[in-house]
């Protein structure tokens, strides 16, 4: 018997994701042990208090049943109370806020509440993967709307053609960005809503890396407008949860009302002990400040490494990557290959593979995405194997 995949899975190409894995998997066979700097998933362990308090969850819930599909009231209440002390924003746990199965899950099944066949999102490009791929398989097509240092990595909403944005339900933002590290402004966000306002489009806000900064912490859209906005927040990055799966989307209740009629025809709720764990990670800060001060320093031992041979400086003020221009002459993946070669084994992304060709531009082209989630350890090996690159 022949078996024949459907045309929306033949569309779509292999996750970046995987490539990478497949390099690495190839220089271990060979012996050589890479430090990997490719996939955004933290390698230091989930903060004890979690642990525990997972631990404990398990016990206290032994016949919890199936999970609630939006969450128990002690979590959204938990979310509502760090929302308010991290963003002076008031929401209502009732209403406006929905737990999710981590926010992947959530951001591929959203626009099946909105998108119908021929419909467009906006998304970011460079940008996460999911934003297009779950508008794809709810039949809605993606226009990508390319982030260039030229315009600091802010989307141009001017170019969009008046044809498709007739026909744009959607507009994906991600500020902190993965990959770029741009930081959102007040006045950014306000160009956003103004704009989805006056065309009718949703504003799905995907705050996945607000709590990853250095400096100064960033703001939540939804400081400005609650409207028809929806944000995705989640505790992969901020805690370092991501095997626990745990998130929530926040906003306009009409939106979130909306997505509780889709999510319990595809999957469950929040595993009851996760939603236990997700309430001690937010209510302690300790945690979050330590891996800050990690991040900090990886990231300043590669930034200097990275100048010593002669690239500029990517200053990221946040995220947990450094999105790196490539020296001249190369390509995005001549460099990544060049860390690659035995000796230097340095696993990076190539930043033509997080992007799309638009109108004959990859805007990710001339860079590389570096995850700071080795140990500080290996981040420093890392640090001097690439101040003896040469080319
Ligand atoms: C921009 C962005 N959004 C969402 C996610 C999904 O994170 P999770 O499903 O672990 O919450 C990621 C993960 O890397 C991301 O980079």
């Amino acid at each position: 018997m022949e078996i024949i995949v459907a045309d929306r899975v033949n569309a779509i190409g292999s996750y970046a994701f995987a490539d990478v894995g497949n390099i690495v998997t190839q220089l271990k066979k060979e012996g050589v042990s890479p430090i990997d700097f490719g996939v955004g998933d933290p390698t230091l362990p989930t903060p004890k208090i979690i642990r525990e308090a997972c631990r404990k969850g398990i016990e206290n819930r032994k016949s919890s049943g199936y999970p609630s599909y939006i969450g128990g009231m002690g979590y959204r209440e938990t979310i509502a109370w760090w929302t308010k002390k991290r963003f002076g924003i008031d929401l209502n746990p009732e209403t406006e806020i929905m737990s999710t199965i981590g926010s992947k899950e959530a951001i591929f099944n959203f626009p099946e509440t909105f998108i119908n066949p021929g419909d467009y999102t906006l998304a970011l490009n460079p940008g996460y993967p999911a934003w297009s791929r779950g508008t794809h398989f709810a039949e809605g097509k993606t226009c990508f709307l390319n982030l260039l240092p030229e315009n600091n990595f802010l989307p141009d909403l001017k170019s969009i053609n008046q044809d498709v944005l007739r026909k744009t339900k959607l507009l994906w933002i991600n500020y902190p960005n993965n990959p770029t590290t741009a930081f959102p402004t007040t006045a950014f966000y306000e160009e956003i809503l103004d704009f989805g306002e006056k065309h009718g489009i949703i504003i799905v806000s995907d705050e996945a890396y607000t709590e990853n900064y250095y400096d100064e912490p960033p703001i939540s859209i939804l400081q400005l407008k609650k409207e028809g906005v929806v944000v995705f927040q989640s505790l992969s990055k901020r805690s370092n949860m991501t095997c626990y799966r745990v998130g929530w989307i926040a906003g306009d209740k009409r939106i979130i009302d909306a997505y509780k009629k889709v999510k319990p025809n595809i999957d469950s709720g929040t595993v009851t002990f996760i939603q236990d764990a997700a309430i001690a990670a937010l209510k302690d800060e300790t945690h979050v400040e330590e891996l800050r001060k990690d991040y900090r320093i990886k990231r300043d031992v590669l930034v200097d490494a990275f100048s010593k041979i002669g690239l500029p400086n990517c200053n990221p003020k946040g995220t947990i990557y450094l999105w790196q221009s490539v020296p001249e002459g190369y390509t995005s993946l001549n460099f990544s290959k060049k860390l690659l070669v035995k000796d230097i084994a340095v696993v990076t992304t190539p930043g033509s593979w997080l992007s799309q060709e638009v109108h004959g531009v990859n805007p990710g082209e001339g860079f590389i995405r570096l995850a700071l989630v080795p140990s500080l350890e290996k981040v420093k090996t890392a640090a001097e194997r690439i101040k003896n690159l040469k080319f």
